[in-house]
């Protein structure tokens, strides 16, 4: 497959999106977590919109992100920018995402075995991703500030402007 020029329509939508939803369950995420210890200490949990709105964002998430490794496998993704006379950085900047897609489907995943099966260790994995999971956040943010900013690579317009 030959390596696109950028991103597309799609692509850059579904990025937006996602990153929209994984802070939205950063954000909300305490009556979730409350229920969790509730049911752990042997009480009942009692339906509340804040418990569904973690497991629906969560699982739309994984849906998207299954979109985009589709697409990506469909249509593939342009080089790493800034990283052209630079094969350990590229190398670097491809573990990055696939680091992401893996995580985007680990959270969902442990969440669900955790919430639905009622695993305590599921829980904990959950728990410990959602740590990588913001390293890994915090490491593409700086990195895109980085060339952005520092090395003028203009890389924010990657996500900005489709290709088609
Ligand atoms: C991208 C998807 C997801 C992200 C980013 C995410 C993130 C989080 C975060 C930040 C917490 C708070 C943990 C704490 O108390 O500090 C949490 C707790 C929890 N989440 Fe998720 N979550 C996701 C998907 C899901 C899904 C789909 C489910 C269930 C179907 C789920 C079930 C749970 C449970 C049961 C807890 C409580 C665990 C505990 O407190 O030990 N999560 N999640």
């Amino acid at each position: 497959m030959a390596t696109p020029a950028g991103y597309t329509r799609t692509q850059i939508r579904l990025h937006w999106i996602i990153v929209g939803l994984v802070a939205l369950q950063y954000v909300f995420k305490d009556a979730i977590s409350q229920a969790w210890a509730d049911w752990l200490n042997g009480a009942e949990i009692a339906f509340n919109p804040m418990i569904a709105q973690h497991v629906f964002l969560g699982a739309l998430v994984a849906l998207l992100t299954i979109w985009r490794l589709a697409l990506r496998f469909s249509h593939g993704a342009p080089a790493p920018a800034g990283t052209e006379s630079a094969p350990g950085k590229a190398k670097v900047a491809l573990a990055t995402q696939w680091a992401f897609y893996a995580l985007m489907l680990l959270m969902p995943i442990s969440g669900s075995v955790a919430w639905f099966g009622g695993a305590e260790g599921a829980a904990t994995a959950h728990n410990i991703l959602k740590f990588v999971l913001l390293a890994l956040i915090a490491l593409h943010v700086v990195g895109a500030l980085v060339q952005q900013f520092v090395q003028k690579t203009n890389v924010m317009a990657r996500m900005k402007h489709p290709v088609a």
